[in-house]
């Protein structure tokens, strides 16, 4: 049997669900599959902490939102899309205040806003530090308002239908009964999120694991910017967990092994008792990490089982502010790290936390492929360019997730039915999948003996700085995991719940995935943001102020071209911080 819908969006977290709700209002008469790998309640969004950037106090404008997204993507990113968001996240924002969502508020009823990293002003709305979770449950909530929106939980999807450079559906795997169906739908919408457990250190939860990149790829539309990766200065040591930029907005202070606020020495500025924006830790996230190597270098940090590790520390803000603003931090320190912030110091260290890159859409989500649609981490529009602002990327979600649904609504309320075309492809995706099942046999390699491989790679040659040699190297050690991979085994034949066929899928799509880091990255012979050469220190606008787009060849190898940036109004600039 094979079911069919209008639009039909891959992912159920904060971009899925928002573009659900914005295709449903654009058109009632629409049915909407939403199809999600985890129950939507358990998708990454519910884990985002410090909150969600918006203009809304009277000292802010527009403009300085743009300009702080602007300098601190090092002007990488595409401006026409920068200023629709700065324009429409306020209004998201408040839309979701009106759904449900509990902002945190000031005594007096407004709604309360936090310094973040890399912004000139207070404009990150939180719900305590448990945002992430709070817009999750009230997207959801809404989402099941409307009587259109059909969801499919805990289905894994593996490809996607394409006619004639148009998308006609999916095969997924219902993961309960291990029953392989084609869901055929006039459009599709990717928003499965990023891919950081191609790292081993990442704030990322398991699901992260580039599907959506792989899915778009495999069939044929490009992959942007997929060099720049974001470490989020403070993950916990072990496990990677986030601990938020929020505990810094609220006035934590970063300190080297010596006790000494060794952001000084990086041109972040003075140090000040209270937060200052854009200085010190306020500085944007890929500086800090950056300066967290150079401590590494210096000695200055403290080792540690898991690497090296500075301290975050909090205890001069007491309980009363750590309980009311982030109790989140509290309970994380305590439940994983057996340590109270209140007294005692946090040890942290850099951890991959996000994607910049993703898949190359327009400023509506529609990729170059007809009928697919991208939006939130698994896309790149592109409003984030070499680095993302802290608090951007929930807004993100909201803006870009309902520009897509509305679009696609569009673009299936004139859509032909699918091709019988389709049907066929389905039908050799399905004994694909039976034979993966069926003829693994064993004295292969195992999944996860291939999966950490590849982190320890990509965190050794994509790394924080990486170099001509570093990813040459880790070019050459993915094509051998690659290989291997071919061969590896499944002992678990089972039907109901098979993890381990899922987590050959997703190691499928985190190698397809890292092979397009490792590429971009040895092409782009500059620094910029995240991406820091060793071999090539300096920005160079003249031959890369330009977004990469990674392409899969016919024979599976990739093949990398340049797009120019859009600007509008701000001509590239020095990205001056601490001042
Ligand atoms: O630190 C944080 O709370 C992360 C926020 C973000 O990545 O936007």
């Amino acid at each position: 049997m094979t079911a069919s819908h209008d639009v039909l969006l891959i992912g159920g977290g904060g971009a899925g669900l928002r573009a659900a709700i914005a295709v449903a209002e654009t058109n009632p008469e629409l049915s909407v599959a939403v199809v999600s790998k985890v129950y939507p309640m358990r998708s990454h969004t519910v884990s985002a902490e410090g909150g969600a950037a918006g203009v809304i106090a009277d000292d802010d404008t527009l403009d300085e939102h743009a300009y702080d997204t602007i300098s601190g993507s090092d002007w990488l990113c595409d401006q026409d899309a920068v200023e629709a968001f700065v324009q429409e996240a306020p209004e998201e924002l408040l839309r979701l205040e009106h759904w449900g969502c509990p902002w945190s508020r000031e005594p007096d009823g407004r709604v309360a806003v936090r310094p973040f990293g890399g912004m000139k002003n207070m404009r990150t709305w939180f719900a305590a530090d448990k945002t992430g979770f709070h817009m999750l449950h009230t997207l959801f909530q809404t989402s099941l308002k409307y009587d259109g929106v059909r969801r499919y939980d805990e289905w894994f999807v593996t490809k996607l239908l394409v006619d004639d450079g148009r998308v006609h559906g999916v095969v997924a795997v219902e993961l309960m009964s291990g029953r392989i169906e084609a869901i055929t739908a006039k459009t599709v919408i990717l928003c499965t999120g990023g891919c950081g457990r191609v790292f081993p250190f990442t704030t990322n939860a398991n699901i992260k694991t580039g599907d959506g990149m792989s899915l778009a790829y495999r069939a044929g539309a490009p992959l942007k910017d997929m060099e720049f990766v974001q470490y989020h200065p403070t993950g916990l040591p072990f496990t990677g967990i986030l601990i938020t930029e929020a505990a810094r907005a609220e006035g934590g202070w970063l300190l080297n092994k010596d006790g000494y606020r060794y952001l000084q020495d990086y041109d972040l500025g003075k140090p000040d008792p209270h937060p200052v924006l854009r200085s010190m830790e306020l500085g944007p996230r890929d500086r800090l990490s950056q300066a967290f190597e150079h401590e590494v270098e210096k000695g200055r940090t403290t080792d540690t089982p898991y690497g090296p590790i500075v301290h975050l520390d909090l205890r001069h803000l007491g309980a009363k502010v750590i309980d009311t603003k982030l109790p989140f931090v509290r309970e994380l320190c305590l439940q994983y790290q057996n340590i109270d912030p209140v007294q005692e110091l946090v040890p942290v260290r850099p951890v991959v936390h996000y994607m910049m890159g993703g898949v190359h859409t327009d400023i509506d989500g529609a990729t170059p492929l007809g009928g697919l649609y991208a939006a939130g981490e698994v896309a790149c529009v592109s409003i984030n360019g070499a680095n993302r602002l802290g608090s951007n990327s929930l807004p993100e979600c909201l803006v870009f997730g309902a520009r897509a649904g509305r679009a696609a609504a569009q673009y299936a309320a004139e859509a032909g039915e699918p091709p019988s075309a389709v049907q066929a492809q389905a039908e050799d995706e399905r004994r694909r999948l039976e034979r993966t099942l069926a003829d693994r046999a064993g004295g292969g390699e195992r999944i996860s003996t291939i999966r950490s491989e590849m982190q320890q790679v990509m965190e050794d040659s994509a790394g924080i700085y990486r170099s001509q040699d570093s990813l040459a190297k880790g070019a050459d050690q993915l094509a051998q995991l690659q290989e291997r991979f071919r061969v590896a085994d499944l002992d678990d034949r089972s039907r109901t719940f098979n993890t381990e066929l899922t987590a050959m899928l997703e190691l499928q799509a985190m190698l397809d995935v890292a092979e397009t880091m490792v590429q971009s990255a040895l092409r782009r012979e500059e620094s910029r943001g995240a991406h820091q050469r060793t071999d090539f220190p300096a920005r160079d606008d003249a031959r890369f102020l330009a977004h990469s787009l990674v392409h899969r060849n016919p024979d599976g190898s990739c093949r990398v071209e340049y797009l120019p940036v859009t600007m509008t109004r701000w001509p590239p600039g020095e990205r001056v911080y601490g001042r």
